[in-house]
């Protein structure tokens, strides 16, 4: 279904986007991955093959959002996993690193719907990126997860608005992509064993496991609206 299908994946160099993009490609499509670092995305394009694309752009950026889906022209589906996160405890963290998450993650989101939605054919869909911390309260998670819960309400909204393009939003819970690389190996490697123990799943998630998800959502014509938590159970706990 997916056979000759053109998908932009934004943040397709690494983590989600990359293993999206992997498996899009071996379905057949064509993949154009963007994101900041030129060196990420080269490497990706490296294991994509031939049927990948890459452009460096920085999503908080609107003008660059706007030229960007100007160059890629018409398409068919647009997937959006770019964001840098981070989390603290409210008291003690900088207001300014609370809106800086709102301009990556929701801004961006944003921007890169607003922008690409009018490429996007009459059959194409948007997948958005959420996050469990929306669904289930965290200490240490007050600004994103109200980014994620804004980033889920925007999803279905816009399913409304751009339909007939069908919106859906994949709320990851805690999965391991570099995303947690800055953990010293001990502390991630703790947590992750920490958590699995409590998950109904028993392990963390996987990559794979969300791109196998946003797959569903390019390819299932009857599903918008839809907010998919990909999680192992963690908001039952
Ligand atoms: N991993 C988890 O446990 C988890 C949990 C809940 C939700 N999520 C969500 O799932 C999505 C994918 O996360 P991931 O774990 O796959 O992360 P990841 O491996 O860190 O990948 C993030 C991607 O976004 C790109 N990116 C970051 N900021 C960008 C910007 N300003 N402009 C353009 N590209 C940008 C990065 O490339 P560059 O550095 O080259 O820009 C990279 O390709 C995110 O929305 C994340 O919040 C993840």
């Amino acid at each position: 279904m997916l056979h000759n299908q053109k998908i932009v994946i934004i943040g397709g160099s690494s983590g989600i986007g990359l293993e999206t993009a992997k498996q899009a490609v071996a379905l057949g499509a064509g993949v154009i991955i963007a994101s900041r670092s030129e060196e990420k995305l080269q490497k990706a394009k490296e294991s994509l093959g031939s049927k990948a694309s890459a452009y460096t752009l920085d999503i908080t950026d609107e003008q660059q959002v706007q030229a960007f889906f100007e160059k890629v022209g018409t398409f068919d589906h647009l997937v959006v996993s770019a964001a840098e996160t981070s989390g603290g405890s409210f008291l003690q963290t900088d207001t300014a690193q609370a809106r800086k998450l709102f301009d990556n993650k929701f801004w961006g989101q944003y921007y890169a719907a607003k922008y690409g939605a009018p490429k996007i054919s009459t059959n194409g869909s948007i997948t958005l990126f959420s996050g469990v911390v929306a669904y289930k309260a965290m200490i240490g998670s007050s600004a994103l997860g109200a980014v994620n819960a804004a980033v889920s309400n925007l999803g279905q909204t816009l399913a409304l608005e751009l339909a007939p393009i069908r919106v859906n939003i994949v709320s990851p819970g805690i999965i391991d992509t570099p995303s947690r690389s800055k953990m010293p190996e001990d502390v991630r490697e703790n947590f992750y064993a920490t958590l699995a123990d409590k998950l109904p799943v028993k392990r963390v998630g996987q990559a794979k496991d969300v791109a196998q998800s946003v797959l569903y959502l390019l390819q299932n014509s009857f599903v918008t609206g839809t907010v998919l938590h990909v999680e192992g159970g963690h908001i039952l706990l």
